[in-house]
């Protein structure tokens, strides 16, 4: 097998785990820009659940391609735009337990909240989703050696 195959396969999973995770954000969006009801409550739940396993696959598939990749972790671990990335997926992974701390409250006490409170739950998500857009910037820079 040549070396880039196990690379290309790291990369395919990272890729496909990163559309998903952006995916799941949107249909979050989607769900919470309607006015809330108990059956949405549990979707978005649903919906969260699935957004940190995510999270968690991506950070596990991002290191593991750092480390076995191509290029191997020295070009990483020395790349300031790589540091950057990961500093912004930190910052939306601390924004995001905020809406996903007010789903696990609201459905234990079985409330349903007044469309307020949850058009603030979206501005935290909406708040992601921006930030998320910087990702793949700091990504096309950081594998072309900018900042090494
Ligand atoms: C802890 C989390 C993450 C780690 C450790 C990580 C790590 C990596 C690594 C090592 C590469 C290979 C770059 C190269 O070819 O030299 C890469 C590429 C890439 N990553 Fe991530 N990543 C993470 C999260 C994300 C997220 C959340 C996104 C998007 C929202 C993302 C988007 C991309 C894209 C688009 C590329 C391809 C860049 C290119 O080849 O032009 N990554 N990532």
């Amino acid at each position: 097998m040549s070396p880039i195959a196990p690379d290309a396969v790291l990369a395919s999973l990272h890729h496909l785990l990163v559309f998903s995770l952006v995916a799941v954000l949107f249909a979050e969006l989607a769900l919470a820009s309607a006015a809330p009801d108990a059956g949405r409550l549990r979707q978005l739940g649903a919906l969260d659940g699935a957004y940190g396993m995510l999270s968690m696959a991506v950070v596990a598939a991002g290191f593991t391609r750092a480390v076995y990749g191509a290029k191997g972790w020295v070009y990483y671990a020395h790349n300031e735009v790589f540091w950057a990335k990961i500093g912004v997926f930190v910052v939306i992974g601390l924004l995001s337990a905020v809406p996903t701390v007010r789903l696990i409250r609201w459905r234990k006490r079985g409330v349903v909240p007044e469309v307020a409170a949850m058009r603030a739950l979206r501005r935290w998500m909406l708040a992601e989703a921006v930030l998320i857009a910087l990702i793949p910037v700091l990504a096309a820079l950081m594998a072309r050696g900018i900042g090494y």
